[in-house]
């Protein structure tokens, strides 16, 4: 019989962090400070973040050393294991093997942590005091204020309006671990305060809470901002999953033919897949699926065009797939999917056909997201559910090819069960982004 869970001893836990940087064909294009439209340098961001990190943002050395101290705190969940979701298969019929990576063993509850804790040991060894940071689906908001506290920093976490009123534990959590927190837009920043006058019933977004936490570091000599997505070094950071999850992967004798992700940012999937990398350059055949909501579709219906990070347009530019960043999507359940650009690296690794983008819709991922919980056990994030949801459509494509398909299990959902419970009570709807409001977003896209 084969093993279901493939565990790694602490001790085999990797010790570097792999960038991918360097094995990019055709590489990733800089960020452009917003007002000359020029490359932005460090100096250009090192009043936001601590420059151990803006290193390792614009680092082009393949391998980066673990320190000693996070990989001590890494320890409290990891390595995670591996699991094949067997019981699954059973439930699809299906010969295809589903190995999923459980990233929700972290303390907060998902991958973020990975990163969390990196940021709070860079921003702690340059003597930062604060930081400052947004969260969707207040998984990133969680795993922050857990790193901060560890490090002795303190924290404020401007949570996405519609998050906030859906997950009132994530707030009790985050208050467990010590930090502030308001529903973004709040009346504590120009930014918030501008919103809320001009859309005083907005659900929020990503955009606007990012603003805000730029904003809050911006004006703080004690203060630095942190991002749980999309920049380089958070990417970095999570690429230990992929690290972890090919040992594993090798142990049960196996090489996957698929592999699956949700795309936020695109943290969680490029951090299981860009370990991969080099291998499918090398001719290994593996398809990498990056899946994103039909609600808000950046990969599969955005442009590839710079673009703003935030909605009050202070971020560096960057080259990414975007829908523009005055985009708010609908208040869908799965709010870490709810961001209007992507990661330059996953935009990148879609510009070259090396990832496929797909979409799906709310309801089927709640439905898929059922069955692996009453199969397999644990309650996914309804973000999670988006790559179940791809897993399941690509075991039960062809009875005649069964694929070897492993995913990332980014979070449990044990904070959304109010999600669930709408879902079961039949309140949720899908949602396609129209076509006109898309052109619209895109139309005030900045010209570079
Ligand atoms: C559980 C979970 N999965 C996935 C995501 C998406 O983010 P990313 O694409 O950066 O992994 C989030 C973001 O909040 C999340 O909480």
């Amino acid at each position: 019989m084969q093993e279901k869970k493939i565990n790694l001893k602490e001790r085999e836990m990797p010790t570097r962090w792999y960038n991918v940087m360097p094995d990019i064909p055709n590489g990733v294009e800089p960020p452009l400070d917003p007002e000359t439209r020029q490359p932005a340098g460090p100096e250009k961001l090192a009043p936001i973040f601590p420059m151990g990190l803006l290193e390792q943002e614009m680092s082009d050395k393949r391998w980066i050393d673990i320190p000693r101290e996070i990989q001590e705190i890494y320890h409290i969940w990891r390595p995670s294991p591996l699991v094949r979701a067997n019981n699954l298969e059973k439930a699809l019929g299906t010969k295809a093997k589903i190995f999923f990576k459980y990233e929700g063993v972290s303390p907060s509850g998902s991958h973020k942590t990975n990163s969390a804790v990196a940021q709070a040991y860079y921003n702690k060894q340059e003597g930062v005091k604060r930081l400052s940071t947004e969260t969707g689906a207040g998984q990133w908001g969680s795993a922050l204020s857990f790193a901060t506290h560890k490090f002795g920093l303190e924290c404020k976490v401007y949570m996405v309006r519609v998050s906030f009123e859906q997950k009132p534990y994530r707030k009790s959590m985050m208050n467990t671990y010590g930090a502030e927190i308001v529903a973004s837009p709040s009346s504590d920043t120009n930014t918030g305060r501008r919103i809320i006058e001009e859309f005083p019933d907005t659900a929020g977004s990503l955009g606007i809470a990012i603003s805000e936490a730029v904003e809050d570091a911006a004006s703080r000599e004690d203060t630095k901002y942190a991002l749980g997505s999309v920049l380089n070094h958070v990417i970095l950071h999570q690429s230990i999953i992929g690290l972890e999850a090919k040992k594993q992967m090798e142990i049960a004798g196996e090489y996957p033919d698929v592999l699956i992700g949700c795309c936020g940012g695109g943290s969680n999937f490029a951090g299981l897949a860009t370990p991969f990398l080099t291998d499918k350059l090398e001719g290994k055949k593996l398809k990498m699926i990056g899946v994103e909501p039909a609600s808000c579709p950046t990969l599969t219906r955005g442009l590839l065009a710079y673009d703003f990070g935030d909605v009050a347009r202070t971020t560096p530019l960057l080259y990414m797939y975007t829908l523009g960043h005055d985009f708010i999507p609908p208040g869908i359940h799965a709010g870490g999917l709810r961001y209007h650009g992507m990661s330059p690296i996953i935009s990148a690794l879609v510009r070259e056909k090396i990832i496929e983008p797909t979409s799906v819709h709310q309801l089927e991922c709640f439905e898929s997201g059922v069955l692996f919980a009453r199969t397999e056990g644990i309650i996914p994030a309804p973000e999670t559910c988006h790559a179940i949801r791809a897993a399941i459509i690509e075991a039960t494509r062809d009875k005649d090819d069964p694929k070897t398909i492993l995913f990332n299990f980014s979070g449990h959902g044990l904070l959304d069960l109010s999600s669930y419970d709408k879902f079961h009570a039949g309140q949720l709807q899908n949602y396609d982004y129209p076509e006109e409001d898309i052109i619209a977003a895109t139309r005030n896209l900045p010209r570079v």
